[in-house]
């Protein structure tokens, strides 16, 4: 089952009509401030990111979830799973990982979100262990991550960009659902 239910919000796979508003998400500087390079990114890239991660979807069996608001039928943003390819020395490994527009934060959508992946995760998949990877300083994931019952792993360095990660992971066969 690819489409998860909780109280606000659907956790679906990705259609062509949110391309325009992942590309507005895309498109905030205060959204982007801690992923790779910090740069906005533009419509085609934006393409090619839904692309890929749909491509995951089909390849791994999971993947980053369209997260839709119930009440108006708005794309928030994502939350999901994939493989953290750019960081080889946590592989083999699934990491959470979630992005929403600015105009939604601060409503517990990211973290409603993260609490139905992680089931997902476990009961639908079967995998007991996840991980996720910030950059340090982005204290809003981490707020996140703290409240799922993650635990710090490892601190480390980004292999491109030469900044500081955190590592945090958390054993599902002890997660509560
Ligand atoms: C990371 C990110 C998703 C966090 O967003 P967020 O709004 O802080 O997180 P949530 O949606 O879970 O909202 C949490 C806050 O909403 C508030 N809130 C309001 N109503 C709420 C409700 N019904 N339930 C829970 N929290 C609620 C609380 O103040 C809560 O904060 P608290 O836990 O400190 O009390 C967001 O900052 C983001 O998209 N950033 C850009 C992308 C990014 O950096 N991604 C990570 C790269 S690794």
């Amino acid at each position: 089952m690819t489409e998860i239910r909780t109280p606000r919000l659907l956790l679906r796979r990705w259609h062509d009509d949110d391309l325009a508003p992942m590309a507005d998400i895309h498109a905030d500087l205060q959204v982007m401030r801690w992923i790779d390079d910090g740069a906005v990114r533009d419509l085609d890239r934006t393409a090619g990111d839904i692309e890929r991660w749909e491509e995951e979807w089909d390849e791994e069996g999971f993947g980053l979830f369209a997260v839709e608001l119930l009440a108006s039928g708005e794309l928030a943003g994502f939350t999901g799973l994939s493989v953290p390819e750019f960081l080889p020395e946590v592989l083999p490994a699934v990491a959470i990982s979630w992005r929403f527009g600015s105009q939604f934060w601060g409503q517990g959508y990211a973290s409603e979100a993260a609490q139905a992946t992680l089931e997902f995760a476990l009961q639908d998949r079967g995998l007991d262990r996840v991980i996720s990877i910030n950059r340090v300083g982005d204290d809003a994931s981490e707020n996140i991550i703290r409240k799922l019952g993650m635990v710090p792993e490892r601190t480390t360095v980004h292999p491109v960009y030469g900044y500081p990660l955190h590592v945090h992971t958390i054993d599902l066969t002890e997660f509560e659902a």
